[in-house]
């Protein structure tokens, strides 16, 4: 891991958490996170957008940064049950995921929608993490940097630079399945990744991309250290604060 890009281990909580436990998981981060005193990473927890407000207050102060897992490409109006990036903002988000997987295929997410959302986290002053991957047919049929290239070159909007965007590298059929692949194939579906956005960004060079899909505490060290990798987004393993924070004594 190149150590001019500074490691981000992202937690995408997705549908999960009441208040009770959601603020105990957001504390026991926080307390790991504040005794470690890293200064060396960035750690950064994504509850669904009821807890934000509630969870931002839980780790105040303890370097945590909180996120939105998605957000409108408008900053207001007429769009019930949406909310826009400028919400999330005022209630401690410091950063929002856009074009998950999961978005992508339930709510027919395309990368120009994805695209709007990430100028919309401009707007309001988010970093955005722009995620793409390929599904298991499309990785089978041998087209898996083909299809990261185009989502990138959909997804990423013009303007963008190592300070204002992350980008998450997520194969589909990695995501929740415990399975990952090697870190030879890791290595270079980033190395095409950061070649592809050399065309997209200013400073390509310093623009972190992160692996997500099954990392937990036991292969977070082997992932991480695939050429490229500058970070984890973790969706299961991030829903225990020791397994998390394993993950992030990884980076
Ligand atoms: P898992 O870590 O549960 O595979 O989920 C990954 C993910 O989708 C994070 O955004």
């Amino acid at each position: 891991m190149a150590r001019s890009r500074l490691p981000l281990i992202a937690g995408n909580w997705k549908m999960n958490g009441l208040r009770a436990d959601a603020l105990a998981l957001a504390r026991g981060v926080a307390d790991g996170v504040r005794l470690a005193g890293w200064k060396d990473r960035e750690v950064l927890i994504c509850p669904p957008a009821t807890l934000l407000i509630a969870v931002a207050e839980a780790v105040a102060g303890s370097g945590v940064l909180c996120g939105g897992q998605n957000c409108h490409v408008g900053a207001s109006g007429a769009h019930t049950g949406e909310i826009s990036a400028e919400m999330l903002s005022d209630s401690g988000a410091s950063h929002v995921i856009v074009g998950h997987s999961e978005r992508r295929a339930d709510c027919g997410e395309t990368d120009a929608i994805v695209r709007a959302k990430a100028e919309a986290a401009w707007r309001a002053g988010l970093l955005p993490i722009v995620c793409i991957g390929e599904t298991l047919a499309e990785r089978e049929a041998g087209r898996t940097l083909g299809v990261l290239e185009a989502q990138l070159k959909g997804s990423v909007p013009t303007g963008a630079t190592s300070a204002k965007l992350v980008v998450a590298y997520e194969p589909v059929w990695a995501i929740g399945t415990g399975k990952t692949p090697t870190v030879a194939e890791v290595a270079a579906a980033h190395a095409h990744i950061r070649e592809v956005l050399t065309g997209l960004a200013s400073d390509a060079g310093a623009l972190r991309v992160l692996y997500g899909g099954s990392v937990k505490g036991s292969n977070a060290g082997e992932l991480l250290s695939a050429d490229n990798v500058d970070g984890a987004l973790v969706g299961g393993a991030s829903l225990k604060a020791d397994e998390f924070l394993a993950i992030a004594k990884a980076a």
